[in-house]
């Protein structure tokens, strides 16, 4: 039988569903140990004794979870007993020698010592103490003392560098150091190791670093070996090809080492390798080559091997292969089922390939099979895979009803259908081996079906975001004692009125999401889920306070909470030590901030009324890295300490409160910070220099406060800087010029408009914003600044509408200097930004001519340079801007005759009203002599400059929670009058 060595916590889905089990051999060698027999002599009383000393030595963990394999071996050893027969224990039939110990999965916790009665069992050969936890002690050298030692595993949590003792033992056939991620092997010992063990047959070292070891040492292993498992030891370099033409190796496996290279044999393959491994690794395979030289392959794990194409179709027939991971290379097109030797699979791993078409059909109807080949739309096979545990076919385009033969698979343990097209029902499964089901992300509909509720074995269940209905009764879940992880989130339809009520059920639930499951209160059966880490009760409408019991659940286990988007007003005292991720933003909690636990690094309690000061024990949280508070009306003072928890903060938002004073000043060298925002406040004083020491800054937002300061030319250097918002402040005095070659080498956004800067656009600081020039840059992808955590939102004028950027797609670019007293000539260097969406120099003194660069800004939306003293005309190369949308050119000096054609054929009077001196389209036609001439200065009034003059774009204010990306068309809009029109076409149209 093979043991599936199953680790906790559960919600590491991506650890159990690919990497455990996708190499279910990595723990076959604990098979090998499995039978000890126990009719014996009775055992000497000096290795009894060592025995009960050895178990003394460790504190024994009963685990809820044992089973045959897993469970306190040592349980049965008592003193008087025969040792011989204890669990785990083999004695010499002659001698009454203990020569065997297996105490693998035993539940043993503590350090072994060099003075371990251990090591007096010195007629030992088989010694198996793999999957314990010894508190990451070292291996003593004193195992390399058991002179018939031949098979030791010690795969479990040991450090440090490898004995050369254990070179010593010279008869060892097999040695499993696996699952020591704190172990390291340097090429001496390995050199040795290779060199001496001649009788090697097995060697395990999956996990242990060997990162500075050269894949060379390899070269000359054992020609006994049959099993290699090198799974992700960071090797790097070239592996020995020779390793190929090992006589007796059955099985490699060096998936995972990121950087190792090597090659295939091309033809004559002396291995008789049955499971090969070269997932996520640098080896160029030739597959079809492959799988044409290894007739005896039984397992192939070939991961994100970078393969394309149509090779598929070009492959033999896989009629031995029993495993099979191809997941992620990105193949495309269908996948040819009928290659596959459904009879034999026990595992198929096609996830991540944009695989499309439907899951075929079993027919054993042969002219059925014959006629399928003019049927491109579903594919037939002749044989129901029924020997399939692993069905893992996530994120591909696959559509179409999940056929039946699916849920009639009596051993199919994990079926990962998740982020694909599936449509229709869930089916009813008619046995009870599920372990995990993924359906999530699908268009399946229908009711959760009853029959669910046989499957008691189930650990994972994911059914979110798809349009099931109907109610989800309690009793589907009673009998699911194992279920750990449950998501059920985002299905509109789905009532769960009596699940939540349901009590006692669910009790080794660690993970729980029912976001937008429109859940009036917090489920009950909660209350007695001792185990919970993970919960998402977001986007409910769960009202009032948090329920007094709530405080006591998972008190020693919660480490995430997301209570976001319902209607809660306090929380009160919150309880949970370990809790590391706490989201409360978007309800209606009132009174005093509350206190996060001591250990947070995700706090949020954004857009709620809380009021009162931030007190600094704030600064108590010294691991916070993402603090949200905004939109509150929190007052008073921020507290300066804030400045010193720039160790780990990297997120910091305060924006829209009351809060005033100054801003912190004491941000460190080595300061994390990535985001500043403290927009809407009444700060005062000045920038503070000290962010100049934070390197990784992309967000700084001041805007809407009182700060009074020069131009912080000082942030220049800043490598990363992507957007700086100083907008509706008292900043003054002129930009001047930079004093680096580039200056704001990654800026994006600046908006420094509704301050009091005076003197000249500065031509050198536009002639160098190179991340606005490059206007074709990444173009394939849209990426968004931030991370998985926390994205970042800034208000920013588009259009003359505030929008809030709910997502700041790390391409848009604009600049906005409105509203200061700026003079002089607009550089003609702007017409090298490229990748300007908008530019907005309106109510300044500009005067000059519009400069014909301007035509340059193929990207621009929206130019505003109204209200200015520009002359001139309109210079005819800005009808080459094709997606101009908004002109206004209004309130200047212009004359001329307005260029026609394209994006000018849609402007409106607004665009040009106040420029006396315009004419044709859509002011009045030109006369013979008129719009030649420049009107006489006496007929304009100085004071047209005001901002609410001759232009009429209303400024809107976005209600909260009204999200819009620019581009994306996400989200929606809420106007306080009539949309206008162009917006309409642009957002809605088209
Ligand atoms: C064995 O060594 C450890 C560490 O050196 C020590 O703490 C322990 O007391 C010793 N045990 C015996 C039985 O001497
Ligand atoms: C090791 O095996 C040899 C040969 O079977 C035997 O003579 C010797 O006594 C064994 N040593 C121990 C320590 O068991």
């Amino acid at each position: 039988m093979e043991r599936v060595f199953v680790f906790r916590p559960s919600h590491l889905l991506l650890l159990i569903c690919f990497l455990l089990l996708s190499q279910p051999y990595c723990s076959s060698s604990l098979s090998s140990f499995s039978s000890f027999n126990s009719s014996t002599p009775l055992c000497h009383s000096h290795q009894s004794f060592a025995l009960l000393q050895f178990k003394h030595s460790f504190s024994i963990e009963e685990s809820a979870d044992s089973d045959n394999y897993c469970y306190p071996k040592t349980n049965s050893w008592k003193m008087g007993t025969d040792c011989c027969g204890w669990d785990g224990i083999t004695c010499d039939t002659m001698t009454g020698h203990v020569i065997g110990v297996d105490l693998s999965c035993s539940g043993l916790v503590g350090p072994i010592h060099p003075n371990s009665t251990l090591f007096s069992l010195r007629h030992l050969q088989k010694l198996n103490l793999g999957y314990n936890d010894f508190n990451d002690s070292t291996i003593s050298s004193k195992f390399g003392g058991f002179a018939n030692m031949t098979h030791l595993n010690l795969a479990s949590s040991f450090t440090g560098n490898i004995p050369s003792k254990i070179s010593h033992l010279s008869k060892l056939v097999s040695l499993d150091l696996s699952w020591n991620f704190g172990m390291r092997i340097e090429t001496p010992s390995l050199k040795r190791l290779v060199q001496n063990l001649t009788h090697l047959t097995e060697l395990f070292l999956f996990g242990v670093d060997m990162s500075y070891v050269s894949p060379n040492s390899f070269m000359n292993l054992s020609s006994s070996l049959t099993s290699l498992n090198l799974f992700e030891c960071g090797l790097k370099g070239r592996f020995p090809d020779n390793i190929f033409h090992l006589p007796n190796l059955q099985l490699l496996d060096l998936s995972y080492n990121y950087n190792l290279t090597g090659s295939l044999p091309t033809y004559n393959w002396s291995t008789p390798l049955k499971s090969l491994g070269l997932s996520i690794t640098e080896f160029l395979i030739d597959l079809p080559n492959l799988i044409s030289n290894l007739k005896s392959l039984k397992k192939l794990y070939l991961r994100r091997c970078n393969f394309t194409g149509s090779y598929l179709a070009h492959l033999p027939n896989l009629t031995q292969i029993t495993s099979l991971d191809l997941s992620y290379n990105n193949f495309g097109g269908q996948f040819p089922w009928s290659l596959l030797n459904f009879e034999v699979l026990t595992y198929l791993d096609l996830s991540g390939n944009n695989f499309i078409g439907q899951l075929p059909e079993v027919t054993t109807n042969l002219t059925q099979i014959l006629s399928s080949n003019n049927s491109s739309n579903s594919q037939l096979v002749n044989k129901i895979p029924s020997n399939l545990e692993h069905l893992l076919l996530s994120r591909n385009l696959l559509n179409g009803t999940v056929p039946s033969w699916v849920y009639t698979i009596p051993s199919l343990r994990f079926l990962c259908l998740n982020y694909n097209q599936f449509t229709g029902h869930i089916g009813d499964f008619q046995h009870n081996s599920l372990v995990v089901l993924l359906l999530n992300n699908n268009n399946l509909h229908g009711p959760l079906p009853l029959s669910l509720s046989k499957s008691v074995n189930l650990s994972e269940l994911s059914i979110s975001f798809n349009n099931l209905s109907g109610n989800v009764e309690s009793k589907i879940f009673s009998k699911l004692k194992s279920l750990q992880y449950l998501d059920m989130s985002n299905n509109p339809l789905l009532s769960l009125s009596s699940f939540t009520f349901a009590t006692n059920i669910l009790p080794k639930l660690s993970s729980l999401s029912l976001s937008s499951c429109k859940l009036s209160e917090i489920p009950h059966f909660l209350r007695t889920a001792e185990y919970i880490e993970d919960l998402n009760l977001s986007k409910n409408q769960i009202k009032g306070n948090i329920p007094k019991w709530f405080l006591e659940v998972g008190k020693d286990s919660l480490y995430s909470l997301n209570l976001s988007y319902n209607f809660l007003t306090s929380v009160g005292h919150l309880p949970w030590k370990y809790m590391d991720i706490l989201d409360l933003r978007s309800n209606m909690l009132q009174g005093p901030l509350p206190v996060p636990p001591l250990f947070i690094s995700f706090f949020s309690v954004s857009r709620n009324n809380i009021t009162g000061q931030i007190s600094s024990s704030i600064c108590n949280l010294s691991f916070v890295s993402y603090l949200d508070l905004s939109y509150n009306h929190l007052s008073n003072l921020i507290p300066p300490c804030l400045g010193n928890l720039s160790d780990y903060l990297i997120d910091l938002d305060l924006r829209s409160n009351n809060l005033n004073g100054t801003i912190p000043t004491t941000f460190a060298k080595g300061c994390y910070l990535r985001s500043l925002k403290l927009n809407g406040n009444q700060l005062e004083g000045l920038l503070p220099q000290s962010l100049v020491h934070c390197r990784n800054l992309e967000v700084l937002d001041f805007g809407n406060n009182k700060i009074n300061s020069t131009f912080p030319r000082w942030l220049e250097t800043l490598p990363e800087l992507r957007v700086l918002i100083l907008r509706s402040n008292k900043f003054h005095g002129a930009l001047g010029n930079p004093k680096t070659k580039f200056p704001f080498p990654n800026l994006r956004i600046i908006d420094l408009s509704h301050n009091e800067f005076h003197g000249c656009l500065p031509t050198n600081l536009f002639k160098y914003l190179k991340a606005m020039m490059n206007a074709s840059a990444d173009k394939g992808e849209l990426k968004y600044m931030g991370d998985y955590y926390y994205q970042d939102s800034v208000t920013i004028v588009m259009k003359g509408f505030f929008f809030e950027l709910v997502k700041i797609q790390s391409l848009f670019t604009t600049i906005d200097f409105s509203n200061n007293n700026f003079k002089g000539e607009i550089p003609k260097a702007i017409g090298e930004l490229r990748s300007l969406k908008g530019l907005n120099f309106s109510h300044n003194n500009l005067s000059g001519h519009v400069p014909p660069s301007l035509g340059n800004l193929t990207n621009l939306e929206w130019l505003d340079l109204s209200s200015n003293k520009l002359t001139g005309e309109i210079p005819i190369q800005l009808v080459d801007i094709t997606y101009l949308a908004i002109l206004n050119l209004s309130e200047n000096y212009l004359f001329g005759q307005i260029p026609q054609g394209k994006q000018f054929n849609t402007f409106t009077n607004d665009s040009y009203n106040g420029n006396l001196g315009l004419c044709g389209f859509p002011m009045k036609a030109c006369g013979n002599d008129e719009g030649q001439q420049p009107p006489p200065p006496s007929t304009i009034q100085e004071d047209n400059f005001k901002f609410e003059n001759g232009f009429h774009w209303k400024v809107v204010l976005l209600g909260y929670g009204v999200g819009f990306m620019f581009g994306l068309g996400l989200g929606y809009l809420v106007f306080s009058s009539g949309k206008p029109i162009w917006l309409v076409n642009i957002f809605y149209g088209e």
